[in-house]
């Protein structure tokens, strides 16, 4: 039922305009029917991504076809889950740009653009223009922007009517991840323990206001300067030498789930800063909270238990994947459960009242564990898996068996649906002393070599897996393209939805995985799809556009899909049955061939110089081993990359406006290095092209 609330002020303009305005607060966003809406990140509090609708099911999905489109112009990486509140679609964009669409006809209502890029200082140098998603409450539109603003947008103009500072821009913390509102509370992270001494935290804003309510950090900082809470003291006895001065890492940068059957709210944290333990916790310890689902007191942020999927992580074995809530019917006994699939391979089942792990299994290929001991809830850790003699080669690696691309679960199969990548890491600290090392700010900062070399096409592969976690077994895999594929929607159409990195959508029968749906958008797919219904008709909605830190940073391995920077079209994608709109003709993948000048002598000196500095500054946009996977332009077929002077140029000066920072600190010596570095990456490619490949 629709109320007029916070927002009868603007009454007479809404009915005039033919809209409602919804009450939207917890019990709405707990509801699991919420009446054709999308009200929360993963639909509800559960974060499970699945909707009730059945209008499209395996019988008609046949006759899902396009009803509308939006064209979104200067857009690039689209990773966010739209919301949609009675008719309205609600969705962040490159740069934390908020659009608001009809949800019947796709007319635009209004947009926002926070103008990231002239807030974001240094953070430039590390701010992808990614985002993840919003929360919606009372009429409001909440957004984090990438140089660390919280924003309240009045949902019915997309005016601001509040935006707080969440982070300390000379640190290099940045907002990609979506809030999570509660209570008239708003709950937001940041990431960036990758690239400086970060330390991680979350914080609560009144979401009337944005005043300050409260912020639990994740791990325990300098000693000297006393602890905030007995968690932080219990913590620091985990930890060892002088951490601080690394930061420690242990991000919120995605997972936040609220609980309200339990008023509380489970964090997944990040990784450790930097990555190698040796460096920042020499002699060893657990290093509480990294790699751990935290439950805290929704009201207060206090501590009330934790559960640590990677004990002293050395890997980034992130556990800032989803975590998904459900009652689960095991041996026997009705368990309130909370499910959570982290980089490191495994499946675990949490019984989220106490925190005891129930179960743990692989889904996937992992070589740094063993098992899991249920007894003792720890992993049983490989010899091999920490870099003992200075190298290792596991499975998984820093990309992870799943990454942030949200599973679903579906409570009529009973199953889960998750994007599932192979791919191994390795980690080698030679010639690293970890005495000696210091972190810097804005550069990868990670204690191990890293982001040096391209990451082959073929060093990979992905699946989507319906995995039952009762069972804790595959139930079915298909293969997918490439790595990075999107993240999942399932329903009561007993469906499954997943978009692809070739740019396929797909519609899977959940209980069995049978194609039975594709649609090619043109573009990659990073994003998940949702669905919602108005006016009696279920549509499913996505956002085409490939981005985020694999097509950033993962070098050939996005590189082969072809989704080139500033080639192929942005939109918003809105399905139905009977759908009949087209999409204008898409510009084919294309490979741009590099430039290579045969005759030009390089100096492997230099060549390996100017590695090491693209690898600080360049390839965390430009891809690992310089081999651009579509994020920023490929500098092997730049032009502008091929003239010193004017490599020279653009480095100096950036384009500050377009997301390419300045780095006016480079010296002629540097810029000739990065010059034959480029060169060399081009060679190569064009030999490996020529090769055949
Ligand atoms: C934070 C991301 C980011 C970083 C870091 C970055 N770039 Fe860029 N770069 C971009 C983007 C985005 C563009 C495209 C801007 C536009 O639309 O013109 C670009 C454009 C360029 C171009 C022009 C390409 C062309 O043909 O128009 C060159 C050359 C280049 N970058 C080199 C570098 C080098 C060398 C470094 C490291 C010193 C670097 N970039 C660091 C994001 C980045």
């Amino acid at each position: 039922m629709t109320k007029v609330g916070i927002c009868g002020t603007t009454l007479v303009w809404l009915l005039a305009a033919g809209a409602s305005c919804a009450e939207v607060d917890t019990a709405a966003i707990a509801a699991r029917d919420q009446g054709g809406n999308w009200l929360s990140y993963g639909h509800d509090y559960t974060e499970q991504r699945y909707s009730p609708l059945d209008q499209i099911d395996q019988d008609s999905v046949g006759k899902l076809g396009l009803a509308w489109y939006l064209d979104l112009p200067g857009m690039h990486s689209l990773n966010s889950t739209p919301l949609v509140v009675d008719g309205v679609i609600y969705f962040s964009g490159s740069w934390s740009v908020v659009t608001a669409v009809d949800a019947r006809s796709g007319k635009l209502r209004w947009q926002h653009d926070p103008k990231t890029l002239e807030h974001v200082g240094d953070n430039g140098r590390i701010l992808w223009d990614f985002n993840r998603g919003i929360a919606y409450w009372q009429g409001k539109v909440y957004v984090g922007t990438g140089d660390g603003r919280l924003l309240a947008l009045d949902a019915q103009t997309g005016e601001e009517l509040w935006s707080t500072l969440t982070l300390d821009r000379s640190t290099p913390r940045t907002i990609n991840g979506a809030p999570r509102v509660f209570n008239g509370l708003v709950l937001i992270g940041h990431g960036g323990a990758d690239l400086g001494p970060v330390r991680g935290y979350v914080t609560a804003y009144d979401a009337e206001t944005g005043e300050q309510r409260w912020r639990f950090y994740t791990v325990p900082g300098n000693p000297a300067e006393g602890f905030e809470n007995e968690a932080m003291q219990m913590a620091a006895k985990t930890w060892t030498g002088q951490w601080w001065q690394y930061g420690g890492g242990g991000t919120v940068w995605n997972s936040m789930t609220y609980d309200p059957e339990l008023n509380r709210i489970y964090l997944g944290t990040g990784n450790g800063a930097p990555w190698n333990r040796k460096i920042r916790s020499p002699d060893g310890g657990d290093n509480l909270f990294l790699c751990s689902i935290v439950a805290l007191d929704a009201d207060t942020g206090a501590y009330l238990w934790h559960y640590q999927t990677s004990p002293g992580e050395t890997w980034d074995f992130n556990s800032a994947m989803d975590i998904v809530l459900a009652d689960l019917d095991i041996d026997g006994r009705k368990r309130k459960v909370l499910m959570h699939a982290p980089k490191n391979g495994f499946f675990y089942v949490i019984d989220r009242m106490d925190g005891k792990l129930l179960s743990a299994e692989k889904f996937g290929k992992v070589t740094w564990a063993e098992r899991v001991d249920l007894a003792t809830g720890r992993p049983v850790e490989a010899d091999t898996a920490r870099y003992l003699d200075g190298e290792t080669l596991i499975w998984p690696g820093p990309l992870g068996a799943h990454n942030w691309h949200p599973m679903s679960y579906n409570p009529i199969t009973g199953l889960v649906y998750l994007p599932y990548q192979e791919l191994p890491g390795y980690y080698n600290d030679k010639g690293i002393n970890a005495r000696s090392w210091r972190s810097v700010n804005f550069v990868p900062s990670l204690g191990v070599s890293g982001f040096e070399q391209d990451i082959p096409a073929q060093s990979g592969w992905s699946a989507l897996i319906g995995w039952d976690p009762v069972a804790q077994r595959e139930m079915w895999k298909v293969k997918t393209p490439g790595l990075w594929n999107a993240g999942t929607l399932t329903t009561a159409g007993k469906l499954v939805f997943q978009g692809r990195t070739d740019g396929r959508l797909l519609a899977y029968a959940a209980d069995s995985g049978e194609a039975l749906w594709r649609y090619d958008t043109g573009v990659g797919i990073s994003a998940p799809p949702i669905t919602y219904a108005v006016d009696g008709r279920q549509y499913v909605a996505l956002l085409a556009g490939w981005g985020g830190a694999a097509a950033a940073l993962g070098g050939s391995i996005a590189d082969q899909h072809g989704w080139q920077y500033g080639v192929h079209p942005r939109r918003l994608l809105v399905f139905a049955l009977g759908g009949a709109a087209t999409l204008p003709p898409a510009p084919a993948p294309i490979r741009p061939a590099p430039i290579d000048e045969p005759l030009l002598a390089l100096d492997p000196e230099r060549v390996r110089s100017g590695q090491v500095i693209f690898s600080a500054h360049c390839s965390v946009c430009h891809g690992s081993g310089g081999a651009g996977g579509g994020y920023a332009p490929d500098v092997r077929a730049s032009a502008v990359a091929a003239n010193s002077d004017t490599l020279a140029e653009t480095v100096h000066a950036g384009r500050p406006q377009l997301g390419m920072p300045a780095f006016p600190e480079l010296a002629r010596d540097d810029l000739e290095a990065l010059y034959q570095f480029i060169r060399q990456a081009a060679r190569r490619e064009s030999a490996a092209r020529a090769g055949g490949r």
